[in-house]
């Protein structure tokens, strides 16, 4: 029986990134991982696979509405799904193997099977109990069923994004119910496809959470790309057949019942977390009323020993938190200090423009009473961007009005998830508005326009 430093519980990028940190600092490191393949959802059914039906799509909505306008004479495109759907497979196993050879570079050993815990200090695979000085469970999510809804999801007619990201056939009509980040992100891939694509969402306004003026444009920008959307609807019920649906909802303004038909419906209305079979119960592991595993600032349950990391604790279900809180748990494991800045995580949504955003909304600065100055630059005025038709969206970035101080930035517009970095950086560096607009930006870059956003929280915005 192998006495280990550590044993991680989950491969997704929780997990996998603890126990490689763990190893890179000297602890004998396994991690279990039940799936056949390592990444957990992220690289299995989440972030990798939906990126590249994302990118697929969007490049296909490019030949069609682009290519002629800069002189590319092709025959019109045609999609050919089981090619599109092997190249997101090829992209995954990319990533998953990559991560086996990680593991093995790091010599982290991978317990293939699926792991409980009979007792601290223990760690059970199959008929194998592992003895282990820590154990840190990464046991991810799962989507969550529709609330207050009688649905039932059978991943063909009616799924979650696993079965979107896996469908037989590109659907004539999709319902999707939810309008946040998986309910977009794979919205638009199957209207650039051809769908014809319904949001129904219980609240108002859609991305609950972000910024108004962001989701109120992004709302239309959505709509003028073909989403249809039903805002304010309480889903009833979803009525399934081998082949079709229909979806029931009440209008929350006057109750009224309506219904849409669809080939396909998509449940995307959140995830929760996922710790079926650990034996937390018996070992007397606090957890949240929302079923999230408690922890200090250390990631310590109230059981020594055990540690629990990414979307099966409190905070933003996002791989890179996971990921932060994964190399911050072995660190702490290992005598040093780790840490997160839960205030600097930023969230993206790959649609096409991209939303992008991090810090404070403007909403959360009035309820907090706190004065600030907003500085915003729409895109059009980007040279870059409207060179390869993409001058819709803009930066807006929030500071503090008597210190300049960042405090929040949103963006809808091109390369909007990897613009967000420099105001991450920013904001870790305590910066404040004039440091960003006096940093000297390369000509012409979409970065450009984050730059004018901060020229314009001081005397002004130059090209607006
Ligand atoms: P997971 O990735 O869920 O991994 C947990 C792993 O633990 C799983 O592989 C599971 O099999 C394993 N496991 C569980 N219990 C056991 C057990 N008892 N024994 C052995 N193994 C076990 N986030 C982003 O930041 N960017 C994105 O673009 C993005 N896109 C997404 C798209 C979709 C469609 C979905 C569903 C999610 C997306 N997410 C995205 C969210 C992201 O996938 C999660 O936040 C992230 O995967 C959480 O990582 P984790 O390590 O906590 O858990
Ligand atoms: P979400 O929490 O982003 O959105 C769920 C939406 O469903 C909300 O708008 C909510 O108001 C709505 N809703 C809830 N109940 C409803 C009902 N009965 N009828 C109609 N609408 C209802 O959850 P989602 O999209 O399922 O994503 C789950 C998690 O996965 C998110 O927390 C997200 O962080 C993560 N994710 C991240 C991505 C990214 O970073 N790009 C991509 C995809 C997922």
């Amino acid at each position: 029986m192998a006495q280990y430093d550590v044993i991680v519980i989950g491969a997704g990028p929780g997990g996998y990134v603890a126990a490689i940190r763990c190893a890179q600092l000297g602890l004998k490191t396994a991690c279990v991982e039940g799936r056949e393949t390592l990444g957990g959802t992220c690289l299995n059914v989440g972030c990798i696979p939906s990126k590249a039906l994302l990118h697929a799509s969007h490049s296909l909505h490019e030949a069609e509405h682009n290519f002629e306008k800069m002189g590319l004479k092709v025959a019109a495109p045609k999609v050919d799904w089981k090619q599109m759907l092997a190249y997101k497979d090829d992209v995954i196993k990319g990533n998953t193997t990559g991560i086996e050879f990680l593991f093995k570079k790091n010599k982290v050993d991978w317990l293939k099977g699926w792991g409980s815990i009979p007792a601290a200090g223990k760690v059970q695979v199959g008929d194998t109990v592992y003895e282990t000085k820590n154990i840190i469970i990464a046991s991810g999510s799962e989507a969550s069923p529709v609330p207050g809804a009688d649905v039932t999801v059978d991943e063909t007619v009616v799924v979650t994004s696993t079965g979107a990201l896996a469908l037989p056939k590109i659907p004539k009509k999709m319902v999707v119910i939810g309008a946040g980040v998986i309910g977009l992100e794979l919205g638009s891939v199957y209207k650039r496809l051809g769908t014809e694509v319904t949001v129904v969402e219980f609240l108002d306004n859609i991305t609950p959470g972000m910024d108004g003026e962001i989701q109120k444009n992004f709302l239309k920008l959505l709509k003028k790309q073909g989403l249809e959307f039903v805002l304010g609807a309480a889903v009833q019920k979803v009525e399934a057949t081998k082949t079709k649906a229909k979806v029931t909802y009440k209008l929350r303004k006057d109750d009224s019942e309506h219904s849409l038909d669809a080939d396909v419906v998509l449940c995307a209305t959140g995830r929760r977390p996922y710790t079926d079979g650990l034996g937390l119960e018996a070992l007397g592991v606090e957890m949240s009323p929302r079923g999230q595993i408690k922890t200090n600032g250390h990631w310590q349950t109230n059981v020594p020993g055990i540690y629990a990391i990414g979307d099966a604790i409190d905070g933003p279900m996002l791989a890179h938190k996971a990921e932060d809180e994964g190399m911050a748990a072995a660190e702490v494991i290992a005598g040093k200090h780790g840490h997160v800045n839960y205030d600097v995580i930023p969230g993206v949504i790959y649609t096409a423009p991209e939303v992008a955003t991090v810090g404070k909304t403007e909403e959360q600065l009035k309820a907090e009473g706190r004065a600030y100055k907003v500085g915003k630059f729409p895109f059009m005025g980007n040279a870059r961007a409207k060179a390869v038709f993409q001058g819709e969206g803009f930066v807006k970035l929030l500071a503090d009005k008597e210190t300049d101080r960042v405090l929040g930035c949103h963006i809808i517009g091109p390369g909007a998830g990897d613009l967000i970095h420099e105001i991450c950086v920013a904001m870790e560096f305590g910066a404040s508005a004039q440091d960003v607009a006096l940093t000297c930006h390369a000509h012409p870059t979409f970065s450009e326009a984050v730059r004018e956003a901060a020229l314009a929280c001081g005397d002004g915005a130059i090209h607006a």
